[in-house]
């Protein structure tokens, strides 16, 4: 493999260079949204959008898996300017942890303070039932990797980042009072990140369930470890397509989780818009 050019800082400043060059007089974008497995109706909500292929941004790793569309979006979501990345790239891939979290990264670099972050998870707790929507209260990072390995990058942050509010509560109970409001069903708890692609063994969900998770995926804990470093404040949301294994009779398939997804993402939009317009 090449290794890439420059340090991850000089690679997520060229990716930066490259997109403001081609958004020359757009604002800032204020929030930033990455979309989960079949979460990507949201991005047809974004107004005004200049939509970007991964595949024309520096240094952008590009996700093969069915259901991410691989594109960049700047525009505005309830009047809000946004940057929406459809499609992330993952560990099982065989990407890095840097790579997999260039994503987020470059969101930062654009201006976003706040990122919302969402996934397809597998649910555990009694209160996560396929196509509920789940606020991430906290996660558990079972992937054994992190983003954070190596050299410190002073311009983002400290060697030893605190990580006991990760997912900001002021923006969880926020979401969670206009799932109220909008009489969307939205539970609360942890997320247990795990390495994928496999999906768990019923004893590993016994497992995540004495450890206090409520939900189970294959993305996210590295996207927040990074974003924690910067500073930026995380919103994370994970819609549950499926009973965890062991936790149903059926077994688990990728199309399940893609055709979940689509059914709750109406629920999914309407939160993710309110939301973003409340952060105005
Ligand atoms: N396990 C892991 N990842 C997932 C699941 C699951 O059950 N459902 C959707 N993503």
């Amino acid at each position: 493999m090449v290794e890439p050019s420059g340090t991850p800082f000089e690679r997520i400043q060229d990716a930066k260079a490259l997109i403001e060059a081609r958004q020359a007089s757009a604002p800032r974008p204020s929030v930033g949204i990455v979309l989960g497995s079949g979460l990507s109706p949201l991005a047809q909500e974004i107004e005004n959008a200049t939509s970007i292929p991964y595949s024309e941004i520096p240094f952008m790793p590009l996700s093969r898996v069915v259901g991410h569309e691989g594109r960049l979006l700047l525009g505005t979501l309830r009047g809000v300017s946004v940057a929406c990345l459809s499609g992330r790239a993952h560990l099982y891939e065989g990407h890095s942890p840097e790579s997999a979290v260039f994503g987020v990264r470059l969101l930062a670099a654009l201006g976003a303070s706040r990122v919302v972050l969402t996934n397809a998870a597998g649910g555990i707790a009694d209160t996560c039932t396929p196509g509920t929507l789940m606020v991430i209260s906290d996660h558990i990072n079972l992937t054994g990797k992190t983003p954070l390995l190596g050299p410190n990058e002073e311009r983002w942050g400290p060697r030893f980042p605190d990580m006991s509010e990760s997912y900001s509560k002021k923006l969880g109970a926020l979401a969670l009072e206009l799932g109220r409001k909008q009489k969307i069903p939205v539970a609360e708890g942890v997320y247990a990140g795990l390495l994928g692609p496999t999906y768990e063994t019923p004893a590993e969900i016994r497992m995540l369930e004495t450890l206090g998770a409520a939900a189970v995926g294959m993305s996210t804990v590295l996207e927040t470890i990074a974003l924690r470093h910067q500073g930026v404040e995380v919103l994370g949301i994970s819609c549950i397509t499926n009973k965890a294994a062991g936790k149903s009779e059926s077994h688990l398939s990728h199309e399940e989780v893609a055709e979940v997804a689509g059914r709750a993402s109406r629920d999914f939009v309407t939160l993710v818009s309110e939301f973003v317009a409340a952060t105005a």
